[in-house]
């Protein structure tokens, strides 16, 4: 990772899961507005288009959220070389194929789980100290409105999005002063993610780009005061 001009720039964010869809809507904002972005997805090629769309000044890279060794290598070499993030933002999830509880194979349960709920837990374990040791810090949690309500054939990622809402309440009240967690609800919106679930029928929702025009200002506009809620980008 090259030094850059912004190397000590005074706002950094990290995202997982920021090459497809919401996060990587999130990075190309945040970037354009002047943040230094470090990110990362699991697909190869996505990693390296995102990498050369937001150019040198910011770190993409290829890491899976699940793994804990992955994240405790990439935050190390992050913090040492950006400093520790002013925003962190837990966007990287899975959503399992619709259908009843019962149909859901062990495997495809295990790794929504481990992506949905563990990742996160990776992500704050990894650089949530040091962001301790700097004194400050907004941790987004990308929650869901099956965070908050249910429906059928969705169970598994009603389950990991009801975890990360009481995830996010617990760590509120465990976090010092100067910090701050939230869970977010982002909407409904077009992604990969949500063609999984319903296909033809994502159409009807806006793009991530529109999006991303209500939702990066929310993000940023977060401060201490919000700690422990339950935003929603509406
Ligand atoms: N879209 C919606 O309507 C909606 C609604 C409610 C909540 N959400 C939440 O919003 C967040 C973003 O969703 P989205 O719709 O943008 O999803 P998406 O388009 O499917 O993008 C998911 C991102 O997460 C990454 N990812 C998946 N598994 C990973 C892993 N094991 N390690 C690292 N990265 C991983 C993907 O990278 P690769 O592609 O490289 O695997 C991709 O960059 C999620 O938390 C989702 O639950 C979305």
């Amino acid at each position: 990772m090259p030094e850059t001009s912004n190397y000590k720039t005074k706002r950094r964010v990290i995202i997982s899961g920021s090459t497809s869809g919401l996060g990587k809507e999130i990075a190309l904002g945040l970037a354009k507005r002047g943040w230094t972005v470090a990110g990362f997805g699991q697909t190869k090629n996505k990693v390296k288009a995102l990498a050369a769309e937001l150019g040198e000044k910011h770190h993409i890279f290829q890491a899976n959220v699940s793994c804990d060794d992955s994240i405790a290598s990439a935050a190390k070499q992050i913090i040492e070389q950006f400093g520790p993030p002013h925003l962190l933002i837990n966007n990287a999830a899975i959503m399992n194929s619709p259908a009843p509880l019962w149909e859901v194979s062990a495997k495809e349960f295990d790794e929504m789980s481990a992506v949905n709920i563990n990742g996160v837990a990776n992500m704050i374990r990894h650089f949530v100290p040091s962001m301790i040791r700097n004194g400050n810090g907004i941790i987004v949690n990308l929650s869901s409105g099956w965070g908050r309500s249910t429906s059928p054939n969705v169970a598994p990622y009603c389950a990991t999005k009801w975890a990360i809402e009481g995830m996010s309440s617990a760590l509120a009240q465990e976090l010092p002063n100067g910090m701050a967690c939230i869970a977010l609800n982002p909407g409904i919106i077009n992604t990969e993610m949500l063609r999984k679930c319903w296909a033809e029928g994502a159409s009807a929702y806006q793009n991530p780009k529109e999006w991303a025009k209500m939702a990066i200002p929310l993000i940023e506009r977060i401060n201490t005061g919000d700690n422990g809620k339950q935003m929603t980008v509406t």
